[in-house]
């Protein structure tokens, strides 16, 4: 019997050294070790042979059982290795040519507007002492709404058309001041900061909204801030932007999160003029902003007998449009190249 084990691991070993594919190697290892395969025939004849034989046979059959075993497990491995190696051959990327790629897109089509004012106007506020924060797109109804003054049955959720996820506690955010309540969460005044990026609501798209656009909020908080620094600090950016005196008009408004609360509108050139209407009669609402909410201020532990502050939130699309006059937000996320080129001199 144990030249006949012998044998069997003999030829094992040989075949399997054959076996091209996983399935050849299954098939081999059932030939062998399956219910009816050749080493449990074997083993079945033990118990015709006397005690001695079974006490010699058994630990070489369970040896020669455990480096089948290893083998076809090893065989396995090697064989789908080379079959991944195969295929990753056949579908190369070189990832190499990343940098290049997005370099040769630059240089074809220039920095997107809306990127290329982001990054100024972060410029403007770290010169002027502000950090730049960041923030996850996907919120919390706390970060998005709660801290915000605004409880889950409060008719101002309706201000703001909301992406839910089916969990209905997340939501993708609506507005960069969830950035601000993250901001306030980890500082103690005096602070300033801007967050930039971009936010989503269910709109109706039309020339001057859009679903997915991008946003600007900053908050100063210290002690004695009033409406005037934030006057200074809107017009400054407006200057350094347009670079010269913008024509602003601040007229209330109602936010949950600022009291008072304004809009501040720029004037432009609107481009759907009526007959007889001045080129100079539009105001196109881009800057909403106000005197932080005593209750925003406790919601992120700061106390509104000590301290105050001024929080505003700016279009940044809606500033590339006033800045190059054009008529429909709609072009720059069209993802059309040639619209893209325009702004590659500016
Ligand atoms: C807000 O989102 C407030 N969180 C801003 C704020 C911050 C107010 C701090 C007060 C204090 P509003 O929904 O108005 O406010 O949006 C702010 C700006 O984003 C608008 O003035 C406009 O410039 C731009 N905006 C709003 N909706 C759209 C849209 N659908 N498409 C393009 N731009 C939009």
């Amino acid at each position: 019997m144990l030249e006949k084990l012998d044998a069997l691991h003999t030829d094992f070993k040989a075949q399997i050294q054959n076996c091209a594919k996983q399935a050849d190697v299954l098939n081999l290892k059932s030939q062998v070790l399956g219910k009816k395969g050749s080493l449990s025939e074997i083993l079945k004849s033990l118990k015709d042979a006397s005690p001695e034989q079974r006490k010699e046979i058994g630990p070489v059959s369970n040896k020669i059982k455990q480096d089948i075993e290893k083998s076809v497990q090893e065989k396995l491995n090697s064989i789908e290795i080379k079959e991944v190696n195969a295929k990753l051959s056949e579908n190369m990327i070189d990832f190499s040519l990343r940098d290049s790629l997005i370099e040769n897109g630059l240089t074809a089509s220039g920095m997107h507007p809306v990127h290329k004012i982001q990054r100024e106007v972060e410029d403007i506020f770290m010169s002027m002492g502000f950090d730049v924060l960041d923030g996850p797109h996907i919120e919390d109804d706390w970060h998005n709404f709660g801290a915000l003054n605004i409880p889950e049955t409060h008719p101002a959720r309706d201000m703001q058309d909301t992406f839910w996820f089916k969990d209905m506690k997340h939501l993708l955010r609506t507005h960069t001041s969830s950035i601000q309540v993250r901001g306030m969460e980890n500082r103690k005044p005096p602070f300033k900061f801007v967050g930039p990026g971009k936010v989503f609501r269910c709109e109706r798209t039309d020339t001057t909204h859009e679903m997915c656009f991008h946003q600007l909020e900053g908050m100063m908080v210290g002690k004695n801030i009033t409406v005037s620094n934030l006057i200074y600090f809107m017009k400054t950016l407006l200057k350094e932007i347009f670079k010269k005196d913008m024509e602003v008009r601040l007229r209330p408004g109602f936010f949950p999160f600022v009291e008072p609360g304004f809009e501040l509108d720029i004037r432009w050139k609107k481009p759907d003029l009526k007959k007889g209407e001045s080129e100079h009669s539009g105001w196109l609402e881009l800057l909403p902003c106000g005197m932080v909410h005593p209750n925003v201020l406790k919601a992120s532990g700061i106390d509104p007998d000590e301290y105050n502050g001024f929080a505003f939130g700016l279009g940044l699309d809606r500033l590339v449009m006033v800045r190059y006059a054009i008529e429909d937000i709609r072009h720059l996320h069209s993802g059309d190249l040639r619209f893209n080129k325009q702004f590659k001199s500016f």
